[in-house]
């Protein structure tokens, strides 16, 4: 019986600087991981290539914006392995072993791969990179053994996938992977400033690196309830964006004398925003302030650190793979 930690592995995409809904959606879980269980945190820059290989140019940028938000938000690389995917050649080697044995029709049927194609019409993802993209996260997985994996309800079906690989491989090649279990925290959702799912690409965000003053002007315009045309209208919060928002940065006191001020008609639009305003930024001030520390060291070096940790356990997966897989 060892009393070695649990894995935890995850990853996000260097798309640019966080949201609040990368955030709540997983970074919150990911902090206090950090006590409890081994944590592999990568920074999946082949991912971001399976979409944007046509325009590739801000992916290093981009690396350096996530890694500066990960570390405002607490996730330290004294307890964590922080690294980036690409630098880990030996998940690049895993890949192509472990594609031996992948059926095609496991990743066509993956719902992600028709979705994209039909949202990003923009360009063509049409190719093997794209297809492979779930083949990818599986051995992102694996190559560090993780027992646990937290995601978005989102990213279910891809863990779903990785074990049917992961069961295929034992089968094929004798009992050697775990398979990976997804860590799903039931969190509200956070919805973007005009009500949509909170991403880049509707300009609808609060970042992680927003000012205080900042966050003032975009939740100030936002639109309420269309109930509430005069101030003494009555409104339905549920019907509202910015109580949706409440419900992650309020507090059960404040979030009741919002539900009672707006189906009454005692509180206006801008009371409420400005209670909302106030405990974001309370919320947002730590994150500024560590971000302000790292700021001025250099992100690379820190990188550097788990990238070591990471290429350890992955070569040491890929050897054990090539040696059950005859080459
Ligand atoms: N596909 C994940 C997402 O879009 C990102 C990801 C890549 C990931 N590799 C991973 C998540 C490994 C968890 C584990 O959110
Ligand atoms: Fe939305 Fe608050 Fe206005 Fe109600 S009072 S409509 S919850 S902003």
């Amino acid at each position: 019986m060892s009393n070695e930690r649990k894995i935890v592995m995850s990853g996000m995409r260097p798309t640019g600087k966080l949201h609040l809904g990368h955030y709540t959606g997983a970074l919150r879980n990911w902090v206090p991981f950090q006590d409890q269980y081994q944590c592999f945190y990568s920074i999946v820059d082949w991912h971001a290539l399976t979409t944007d290989y046509q325009k590739p140019g801000a992916i290093k940028e981009n690396i350096r914006q996530v890694m500066l938000d990960w570390l405002s938000a607490g996730i330290d690389p004294e307890k964590s392995a922080v690294f980036v995917q690409s630098r880990v050649k030996e998940i690049a080697e895993l890949y192509l072993l472990l594609s031996m044995a992948t059926p095609l029709g496991w990743l066509e049927r993956v719902p992600t791969f028709k979705e994209q194609q039909q949202q990003l019409k923009d360009r063509d993802i049409n190719t093997i990179g794209f297809l492979g993209y779930p083949l990818l996260q599986t051995v992102d997985i694996v190559s560090v053994k993780a027992d646990f994996v937290p995601v978005g309800e989102d990213q279910v079906s891809h863990l779903e996938l990785s074990r049917e690989i992961v069961r295929r491989f034992n089968f094929l090649y004798g009992d050697y992977f775990a398979e990976p279990q997804e860590l799903l925290t039931p969190t509200p959702k956070l919805l973007g400033l005009d009500g949509r799912k909170m991403s880049k690409s509707y300009d609808n965000s609060i970042l992680l690196s927003d000012s205080a003053e900042v966050v003032d002007q975009k939740i100030r315009p936002m639109k309420t309830d269309t109930r509430r045309q005069r101030r003494t209208d009555p409104g339905v919060p549920e019907d509202c964006p910015v109580f949706n928002m409440h419900k992650s940065f309020s507090s059960a006191e404040e979030r009741e004398t919002v539900v009672n001020g707006c189906t009454t008609a005692s509180i206006g639009c801008l009371d409420c925003k400005k209670i909302l305003i106030k405990n974001m930024n309370n919320f947002l001030e730590p994150i500024r302030e560590r971000r302000r520390q790292y700021e001025n060291i250099a992100v690379d070096e820190i990188l550097e650190d788990g990238i070591k940790k990471a290429r350890e356990k992955a070569a040491k997966t890929a050897a054990e793979v090539r040696d059950l897989m005859k080459v």
